[in-house]
């Protein structure tokens, strides 16, 4: 399948999510159809927030014993903590839907050992994907967001895991955050068949900008994210799109 790429703007946030919960579904119905499941990892952050509740508030009825969600990243946190992604998560969609405990695949960053927690994930990974040494997963769709530093997941800007280019999830040490993240590595995300990048409000129009249209050196976390056998989706509202030239 060769690699596509697709800037989608919505004129307002609302439009945006329900845009993407399409997307998501049709994502899904298309890989159950073709595969029988359907797999997922989820982005952590403010933005996915939404269009995790629109997915449980409007497609609660989806074949939810076919979908396998994993996430994209995690903070050095347990799962009740406020900074929680797997507790976002579950809050606006995995306590909303009927989707078997075994089918979500969390990260258990409540392990004092961040590298532990990273090793786990990626064995957790492994073993579903029955992948051999060295084969790399290839996720159904994977949701990413965009930080202000242009980092995703949590890939930031002069951190090591941009480099990584073996294993599948790492411990991530981001300085500024004086703590570290549990993250998807770029081979992993690059290997996907479908990612989408989701981005609302004026204070992302700078970095987008940059992101999309910016030649940078080194290049920025967000545009080194590129399915090499891939959709890549791009779904913003007018507010981030803002210094897009059009
Ligand atoms: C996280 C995310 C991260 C996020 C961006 C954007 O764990 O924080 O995975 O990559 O997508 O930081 O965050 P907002 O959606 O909150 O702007």
């Amino acid at each position: 399948m060769p690699s596509t790429r697709s800037i989608e703007v919505f004129a307002t946030a609302a439009d945006l999510f329900h845009a993407a919960a399409e997307e998501f579904i049709r994502a899904g119905r298309a890989a159950i159809g073709g595969q029988g499941r359907f797999t997922v990892a989820l982005s952590g952050g403010s933005t996915p927030k939404a269009l995790y509740s629109l997915l449980a508030a409007n497609y609660a009825d989806f074949v939810c014993n076919r979908i396998f969600l994993f996430f994209g990243d995690e903070r050095h946190v347990p799962p009740t903590d406020p900074e929680s992604n797997y507790r976002m998560v579950n809050e606006s969609l995995l306590t909303k839907i009927a989707i078997p405990a075994e089918n979500v695949f969390r990260v258990a960053a409540e392990n004092p050992d961040a590298a532990a927690a990273a090793s786990d994930y990626e064995a957790q990974l492994r073993r579903f994907f029955e992948l051999k040494p060295g084969e790399f997963p290839r996720l159904d769709l994977i949701l990413l967001g965009m930080g202000p530093d242009g980092h995703t997941a949590s890939l930031f800007p002069d951190s090591a895991a941009l480099e990584e280019q073996s294993r599948l999830v790492v411990a991530n040490w981001v300085a500024k955050f004086n703590t570290h993240r549990i993250t998807f590595t770029f081979p992993v995300l690059n290997r996907s068949a479908e990612v989408m990048f989701l981005a609302s409000g004026a204070d992302k129009a700078g970095m987008l900008h940059q992101v999309l249209e910016g030649k940078n050196s080194p290049p920025l976390p967000s545009q080194r994210v590129q399915p090499s056998d891939g959709k890549l989706s791009w779904m913003i509202d007018e507010a981030a799109a803002a210094r897009l030239t059009r």
